[in-house]
């Protein structure tokens, strides 16, 4: 599996524990993060933006995002059309927001959680699989809301 992973100066080490981690696996890792932990003028939205856009064109499957919290890159990610971003610091999170949200993006927060715990919870992400199903008529609203600022299904019952 390839997967596009990015990073503010925040999440340098973070990054390259995850990434050496998922090579073991056989995974393929398309770093678009920073690599320079004391460059303090990086913007996360940067690199957001880079982790999504590999995503969104097909150049990766899955993208990974890390900054200090993993908000501001989750944000960052979120402004791509068709990118499906959350911040997890939990695996439980993590699994259903494949599972129902059919997620694109993972982020968390290198100042949030340790490399153990982010391990479990990538883990967790990737092994899930989207069910469909209500799930998908949920994520076509929210494409709705993307593409048309408006959601016709609230409309009607306001
Ligand atoms: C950088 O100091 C920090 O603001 C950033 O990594 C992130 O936490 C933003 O959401």
């Amino acid at each position: 599996m390839k997967i596009a992973i990015g990073n503010d100066h925040a999440g340098v080490e973070m990054k390259n524990q995850i990434a050496d981690w998922l090579r073991e696996q056989g995974c393929e890792i398309i770093n678009v993060g920073n690599d320079d932990p004391a460059d303090r003028q990086d913007d996360y939205p940067i690199y957001g933006y880079k982790v999504a856009r590999l995503v969104k064109d097909g150049e990766a499957e899955l993208g990974i995002c890390i900054c200090g919290t993993g908000v501001g890159i989750s944000l960052a990610a979120n402004r791509v059309r068709g990118i499906r971003a959350c911040v997890c610091s939990e695996p439980y999170t993590a699994q259903l927001s494949r599972r129902h949200n059919n997620t694109n993006v993972l982020c968390f927060g290198a100042r949030v959680i340790g490399i153990e715990m982010a391990k479990m919870i990538v883990k967790e992400w990737l092994e899930a699989k989207f069910e469909g199903g209500r799930h998908q008529r949920r994520i076509d609203m929210i494409r709705e809301i993307e593409e048309t600022g408006r959601l016709a299904a609230a409309e009607e019952k306001a």
